[in-house]
């Protein structure tokens, strides 16, 4: 149980909207919870986080994130444990990301007792919006953007720092039909592609519509220099099973140091028959896996989707399957482990539930 003191102002919504929410059919960010968390950064410091109702904020449209993409976010979960308690999935991990992508879009960072506080707050707050269903959870939204009104390029004195959550089911796409990029990259080495900042999804939209037009669901990024290695999978980090082993491309500054990405690795210590690698993976071998049978699973990991499937990777032209994972497959069991762990179902040996 955290022990945190919390002395977060609570203004609550004259009338929840929840009852418009279909707990049944939830799709992804569609329905937003009844309150959001807010604080300003001014003068060097920040002031005091307050809960209000989710609704419209003002400022002006020359704030700067608006025109030089100082805005970074995170996306986390709260689960709804078999016991009843509710679960913060590994805030310090997001935490520990959160503040290197601030960092690198030269933004202030958070300490762990505001991080800490103010989540525990919010979802204390809107509790009720913690879906039960198997494989459903509160999808956690922090957010920072710089705020100062002025139009002349420089790095922001003002931010807000946002905390919006969502109920979300479980992720339900089907498996990915992917294009391999030989053009346009994601990021760069030296880049921002580890940060989780706005600019590098909203420069994915356009090459993502192009593949799509080409009747792909995906993009498998490869590296900017010579498209020869592979970095990511569309917004999440990407693994193989190759050789039996479970393989996927090692940190960089162009890849995401994904949250479900390192629990999957620590996980599949347990899993006996799977061994780890993290490298580089050129896509030469990856073709030569499909053509001799050592590749066997394929699949993006990502904190929304926890494990998206992929069904097919067209390489140079050529449509290359991978089998359905079924049950005993490495990425069922791995999730399986997941799930078990976050709704209190096995010991959270590694201590990434925080309790609120
Ligand atoms: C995640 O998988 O958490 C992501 O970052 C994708 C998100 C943009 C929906």
């Amino acid at each position: 149980m955290a022990t945190l003191t919390s002395t977060i102002a609570v203004e609550r919504i004259k009338k929840s909207r929840i009852d418009e929410v279909d707990f049944n059919n939830l799709e992804f960010g569609k329905y937003i919870s009844d309150h959001m968390l807010v604080v300003d950064y001014d003068n060097g410091q920040w002031g005091n986080p307050s809960i209000v109702p989710f609704g419209e904020m003002r400022m002006t449209p020359a704030i700067l994130s608006l025109h030089y993409g100082q805005a970074v976010f995170e996306g986390m979960k709260a689960f709804k444990m078999k016991n009843g308690d509710i679960n913060i999935f590994r805030p310090h991990k997001h935490l520990s990301r959160f503040n290197k992508s601030l960092d690198r879009m030269c933004m202030p960072t958070i300490s762990e007792e505001m991080w800490l506080s103010s989540l525990q707050a919010l979802i204390e707050t809107d509790q009720q919006w913690i879906p039960d269903g198997e494989g459903s959870s509160l999808y956690i939204r922090p957010l920072m953007f710089a705020t100062e009104s002025r139009l002349g390029v420089k790095v922001s004195d003002q931010y807000k720092f946002v905390i919006l959550t969502c109920p979300v089911g479980p992720y339900q796409a089907k498996p990915y039909r992917l294009k391999v990029e030989d053009h346009y990259v994601r990021t760069a080495e030296g880049g921002t592609g580890f940060a989780k900042c706005a600019g590098n999804y909203g420069g994915a939209f356009y090459p993502t519509q192009i593949a799509r037009q080409e009747g792909f669901d995906q993009i498998l990024w490869t590296d900017h220099k010579e498209h020869r290695y592979i970095d990511e999978v569309g917004m999440m980090n990407v693994m193989f099973v190759l050789n039996g082993n479970l393989v996927t491309p090692q940190l960089s500054t162009a890849i995401l140091d994904g949250v479900t990405r390192d629990s999957i690795l620590t996980l599949a210590k347990e899993i006996p028959t799977f061994k780890v690698e993290e490298r580089r993976i050129a896509l030469d071998e990856i073709e030569q896996g499909f053509i001799k049978g050592t590749l066997t699973e394929a699949f993006g990991a990502g904190t929304a989707a926890v494990v998206a499937p992929i069904a097919v990777i067209n390489i140079r032209g050529k449509d290359y399957q991978i089998p359905v994972a079924g049950p005993t497959s490495f990425q069922q069991q791995v999730k399986k482990k997941l799930h078990n762990l976050r709704m209190g179902l096995e010991p959270d040996q590694y201590r990434w539930n925080f309790i609120v």
